[in-house]
């Protein structure tokens, strides 16, 4: 087993996930005034580090991936916050892209930017506790996208990314995004993104990738946001395992999740019956952001100093979820 394998395996197994707390100071700042408190480090670092020393960091988080200043910052208890991460056996990660820009030759679309320089910024993150990275390849869905230019370009950012982030001895989390936006159905959801997922491996096969040592981070199968077909839970589940049994090696330890806009009730059901009908071997779980902290956040934003009651809420959603990994969930778990 190599080193990075046995980094994938420890994030991902014993019914834990990832925590996504690397939002960027802009989409944390949208994340705060939508609950009106004042986005400044102070703020943000209490939010995060609340999250960092809830009991149920030890049995449901194997993994955090946080954003440049987070990493930096040295939490109430004097550690640095990888060191904290590290006391409750969670891995500290690291979201390395420097975010998605215009593309050019599609302007509608978007290509993730940061390769320049970044194997120097990769030891400074390793140096600083990280062991495992994230990058996010954004993809629109209509007729005409994502374009052939789109699938290739960030297929080929994502693979770059990932040899230098394994050369590096830590984690790539691959992490091609289909957007929820759209009245798509879930068919065409399942087409794109196995189009999306294929040229992504296409791309990490060529840039010699252990394929043992990468997550991936996909989007459910999913109708769009405004489409008129709305389809059961149990078809996502069944929809989401065939587009990954057709398109990822079975090289891949796991799959994590993101929630991509999912209330946190759906993106733990749908994850629950993914698991349920999980006929595959890779780990099923999650690495969510906002299905994850989004009532954690409300229940904070009333009185930022109440830390016990808002790791509560947390600890709860995240218990939800590990139980998810397990097809051990329930509705009336959440009102107990
Ligand atoms: P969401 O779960 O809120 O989609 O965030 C996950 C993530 O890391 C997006 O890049």
């Amino acid at each position: 087993m190599s080193e990075l394998n046995k980094i994938a395996l420890k994030i991902l197994s014993s019914g834990k996930g990832i925590l996504a707390a690397d939002e960027s100071n802009g989409t944390m700042t949208k994340r705060l005034d939508s609950v009106n408190v004042p986005s400044n480090p102070e703020n943000r670092l209490l939010f995060r580090e609340t999250l960092f020393s809830a009991n149920g960091m030890k049995d449901f988080i194997g993994g955090v991936i946080l954003y440049d200043e987070t990493i930096n910052q040295i939490s109430n208890s004097k550690k640095t916050i990888p060191e904290l991460i590290s006391t409750t056996g969670a891995v500290p990660g690291i979201k390395v892209d420097t975010g998605a820009k215009v593309l050019a030759g599609s302007t509608e679309e978007k290509i993730t930017e940061g390769l320049d320089g970044l194997r120097e910024r990769l030891k400074l993150y390793y140096k600083l506790g990280a062991r495992f990275t994230k990058w996010r390849g954004v993809y629109n869905i209509s007729d005409k996208y994502p374009s052939k230019l789109s699938l290739h370009s960030n297929a080929h950012a994502l693979a770059r990314y990932s040899a230098l982030v394994q050369e590096c001895g830590m984690v790539p989390i691959v992490e091609p995004e289909v957007l929820m936006d759209g009245s798509h159905s879930a068919e065409a959801c399942l087409k794109k993104t196995s189009e999306v997922i294929n040229k992504c491996f296409e791309e990490l096969i060529i840039h010699k990738i252990d394929l043992t040592g990468i997550i991936l981070k996909p989007n459910m199968i999913l109708p769009g946001t405004t489409s008129n077909k709305k389809i059961p839970s149990d078809e996502i589940a069944k929809l989401t395992l065939k587009c990954l049994k057709e398109n990822v090696p079975s090289d891949v330890p796991g799959i994590a999740f993101l929630s991509g806009g999912q209330t946190e009730i759906e993106a733990t059901e749908n994850l629950n019956l993914i698991n349920k009908y999980n006929d595959t071997n890779f780990i099923m779980t999650y690495s969510y952001g906002r299905a994850l902290q989004q009532s954690a956040l409300k229940f904070w934003s009333k009185d930022i100093k109440n830390i016990k009651g808002t790791q509560k809420v947390f600890d709860h959603r995240a218990n939800m979820c590990s139980l998810a990994t397990q097809g051990k969930w329930s509705a009336e778990l959440e009102t107990k």
